[in-house]
């Protein structure tokens, strides 16, 4: 039986954390395998590339995502009891709790409260020297998706929820004072959202029956009990947060319209353009590197053997740039989507396999949405220069962005 190539470094934490989007598809350009042996966080885990590697990945009678995450991504990013922990049974009925909330209908009322943002944003931006737009987004979106989801936010809240929301997926990958910072607003948004849920069963509040608090506040596990106000928030959180989020890829589709001016002409006359250019950015550019799972048991793939509980890593970001499903997949070429064969494991910017079996992001169908009515209002409805900054993409940092959190000035109405 042959042997799993190993890194060569004794322990390979800091290689990852200096490159988390090379660092597995290079080492297996380097071993020519799809996969090797690392030791991250003191742990062997078995990192692998590739859309075959995807297929077994999502199998869930071989991998199980139980103690796959380490504390210090579930203290910031994903907290503790949600979905993302789960197998099963007990996952499958947790995630119909999500999907319910992804009725074609209610993402357009996403959508429409977004656009109506981008409108009101755009005002304020008119009047203002610079606008750092990955700041901006942030709060466009943190208002709607808080007004979509039932969850209350006065005005005088907004730029310290924001500032929580964004924290839990903009700094929880960091070292150091960021990662605290983190920490620290897990704790806090959770805290506010605690407060929200009792506030639903207690009848002092009443969001619309359809929306993510309310559904959220009722839901009933498998064994009939509703969730605790804890892990009712961790989940509530697990809607907010990720559309914020939606701001980084909202920042890329800006940084690929300055880059490739090209595709903004297309974009203003052609809508099958839009969700090229969407899905071409989803695949381009840098955002979730990887994900986490432990084998179930004893098992084979390829010959190579893989023990019962070892971790796992499947790499996102260079499975959407392996060059046995895409021609030329360094280059940026919106129009490849109009061949892709739709295969569920060679595109996987949020995640592969089945929806609704699967862990794949149910915030799928959102994120497209919001990043369609966002590109085509930057590319018709207004004119702004990019002043000179740094656009260079920060790869070291998770997640990735522009240095110059996109720059932006002299906004103003498409003449
Ligand atoms: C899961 C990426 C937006 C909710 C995931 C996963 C990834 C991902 C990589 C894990 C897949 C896996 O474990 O196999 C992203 C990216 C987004 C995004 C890059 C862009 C901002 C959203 C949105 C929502 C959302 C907008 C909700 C409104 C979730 C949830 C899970 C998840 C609840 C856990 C699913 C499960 O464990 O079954 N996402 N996501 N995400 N995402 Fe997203």
């Amino acid at each position: 039986m042959p042997r799993i190539p190993r890194d060569r470094n004794p322990d390979s934490t800091i290689a990852l954390l200096l490159d988390p989007y090379g660092f597995v598809s290079k080492r297996c350009r380097r071993y020519r395998s799809d996969l090797f042996l690392a030791r991250i966080l003191l742990r062997k885990t078995i990192c692998m590339t590739g859309p075959e590697a995807a297929e077994l990945f999502y199998r869930q009678d071989l991998f199980v995502r139980r103690g796959a995450t380490p504390g210090r991504i579930q203290k910031t990013l994903f907290g503790r009891g949600g979905v993302q922990g789960m197998d099963g049974e007990a996952h499958r009925h947790r995630k119909q709790m999500f999907m319910s909330l992804m009725a074609p209908e209610r993402i357009d009322h996403l959508r429409e409260l977004v656009d109506g943002l981008w409108h009101v944003y755009a005002r304020k931006w008119a009047a203002m020297d610079r606008v750092v737009l990955y700041d901006e987004v942030q709060e466009l979106l943190t208002k709607a998706v808080c007004a979509w989801a039932g969850v209350p936010l006065p005005e005088p809240e907004v730029s310290r929820r924001t500032a929580q929301l964004t924290a839990l997926f903009d700094d929880a990958g960091a070292i150091g004072p960021r990662h605290w910072w983190s920490r620290l607003s897990r704790k806090g948004s959770e805290r506010w959202i605690e407060d929200i849920i009792e506030q639903i069963r207690a009848g002092r509040l009443n969001p619309p029956e359809d929306s993510a608090a309310r559904v959220i506040a009722t839901w009933r596990d498998l064994d009939g009990a509703l969730l605790s106000p804890r892990v009712a928030a961790v989940e509530l959180l697990n809607i907010l947060r990720p559309t914020v989020a939606v701001s980084v890829f909202i920042t890329f589709a800006a940084h690929a319209l300055h880059r490739f001016p090209a595709c903004r002409q297309e974009l203003r006359t052609d809508d099958e353009s839009l969700e090229f250019f969407v899905q071409e950015v989803r695949r381009f550019y840098p955002f979730f590197p990887a994900v986490l799972a432990r084998a179930r048991r004893d098992l084979e793939w390829n010959g190579y053997r893989f023990p019962r509980g070892r971790r796992v890593m499947l790499d996102l970001y260079g499975t959407n740039r392996d060059p046995r499903a895409w021609d030329a997949p360094e280059e940026f070429r919106p129009e490849r989507f109009r061949d892709w064969d739709g295969s569920p494991f060679n595109f996987i910017p949020q995640g592969g396999g089945d929806h609704a079996l699967n862990h794949r992001c149910p915030g799928e169908w959102i994120t497209i949405e919001l990043m369609k009515v966002s590109c085509g209002f930057l590319a018709a409805t207004v004119d702004y220069d990019v002043p000179d900054q740094d656009l260079q993409i920060d790869t070291a940092r998770l997640p990735a962005i522009p240095k110059s959190r996109f720059m932006m000035s002299n906004v103003r109405p498409r003449s």
